[in-house]
């Protein structure tokens, strides 16, 4: 596409920029744009893009549970039953019975005293920080957290809080900042609990302490966490055995609860004044009812078979030892995320072109999501991958990383 920026738009035009971004443009023309691939059917760990069947190695369909039968037929009898939407907020007439039970069952699952559902886990981030910190309240954020995280923060900042942050995972960090504020101010601590790019399980023990000597409050995003890490599946706070310590836990229902939506939990009195004061909540529309459905289908099947969760802890384990033994370079982590670095920008594009026309699909991420040179293939696992599945992914990176000299 030819633009000729002079004769069309000026820089002083809100436009301009748009008119101005060609980069997508010219990854596309090179035939290496990973993005946006529509994908015509879905089965879990196989999916058909272009026609061809492929190996899904980048979902966050960690159970794999989009695909269960169960999932499938509560989606569809809610359909029957409620129709295809709420049509208004959880605050007037977006309640429903499943809005309720599904609350109850994640509040009991997770060991807290209530649980508030919000339409995604990113408005639940957005709802949740703007609405609790306030102005003159303080919001400290671990730098590689979630960009939901941050912009929840930012809408605080925007009410006059203010918004600081610590280095990633560095706890003398979050000590020094913490100790830097007034004793008398209100605080909260956000970390992801598996970190979404690399997904490192954060160290919560020693984070709750520094929070509890300086009177903050702690909230952990376990958008990679639940179905993944912890006895059961439950997530960081019971992987760390420290769950009456961390005051907030938010998720979503986008990975392992095989739908679309998100939720908090916490104490009944914190999410009784968020569901009176979020504006995430009273001016947005409730779940569908297919989503809470399914979420609940997917919750009975997790607290039914915990097998599931080891399948998964077993499948990831592999790969990252198939990933090493080959000579590649990848981020150690004990969740179902297993990122293998791959270096610049251009060989990024490249090396997920090579893996897209040899049958694997994985996420390539770059900068500024991940720092310069350390560019990755973000490759994520799911319970329902079998050995062929896992074999053919380790076959696909032996043959490109020799190619492209990586290995
Ligand atoms: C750590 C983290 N938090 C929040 C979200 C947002 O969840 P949702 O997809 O429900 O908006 C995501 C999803 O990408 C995530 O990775």
């Amino acid at each position: 596409m030819e633009i000729n920026l002079s004769t069309k738009l000026k820089e002083n035009d809100l436009f301009y920029k748009c008119y101005a971004f060609t980069r997508a443009d010219e990854v596309k023309r090179m035939g290496l744009y990973p993005y946006f691939h529509p994908i015509e059917e879905n089965e879990g760990p196989v999916v058909q893009i272009d026609g061809r069947k492929i190996i899904m190695a980048g979902s966050n369909n960690y159970l794999g549970l989009t695909a269960h039968p169960k999932v499938k037929e509560a989606a569809i009898k809610a359909i029957q039953k409620y129709g295809t939407g709420c049509s208004g907020s959880r605050y007037l007439t977006g309640t429903l019975d499943l809005h309720i039970q599904l609350e109850e069952r994640l509040a009991k699952f997770l060991n807290y005293e209530a649980c508030l559902l919000f339409s995604t886990g990113f408005q639940t981030n957005l709802g949740v920080i703007s609405t609790l910190v306030q102005k003159g309240d303080y919001v400290i954020s671990d730098k590689e957290n979630h960009a939901s995280i941050v912009a929840g923060c930012l809408l605080a900042k925007g009410g006059y809080a203010e918004f600081l942050r610590y280095r990633h995972s560095d706890f003398e960090d979050l000590d020094r900042v913490l100790s830097s504020l007034p004793e008398d101010v209100n605080k909260l601590v956000v970390t992801d609990g598996v970190f979404s790019v690399t997904g490192e399980v954060v160290e919560l023990p020693p984070l709750l302490e520094i929070a509890k000597k300086y009177n903050a409050r702690v909230l952990v995003d376990d958008a990679h966490a639940i179905g993944v890490i912890g006895p059961g599946g439950k997530g960081t706070a019971h992987y760390w055995n420290c769950v009456e310590d961390t005051d907030l836990t938010m998720s979503t229902f986008s990975k392992t609860f095989a739908a679309l939506g998100g939720f908090v939990c916490g104490p009944e009195r914190v999410v009784n004044y968020l569901k009176h004061h979020s504006p995430a909540i009273i001016f947005s529309a409730s779940p569908t009812p297919a989503s809470c459905a399914a979420a609940l289908a997917a919750l009975d099947i997790l607290e039914e078979c915990p097998e599931l969760v080891e399948k998964l802890r077993k499948n990831a384990d592999k790969m990252r030892k198939g990933f090493k033994d080959l000579g590649f370079n990848i981020v150690e982590n004990e969740s179902a995320i297993v990122p293998v670095i791959v270096g610049d920008v251009e060989k990024a594009f490249i090396f997920w072109r090579k893996l897209f026309d040899n049958g694997v699909f994985v996420n390539a991420f770059i900068p500024p999501g991940v720092p310069p040179n350390m560019s990755m293939m973000r490759t994520s696992y799911m319970a329902t991958h079998e050995d062929e599945h896992l074999e053919k992914i380790l076959e696909v990176f032996a043959k490109v990383g020799k190619e492209l000299g990586i290995i």
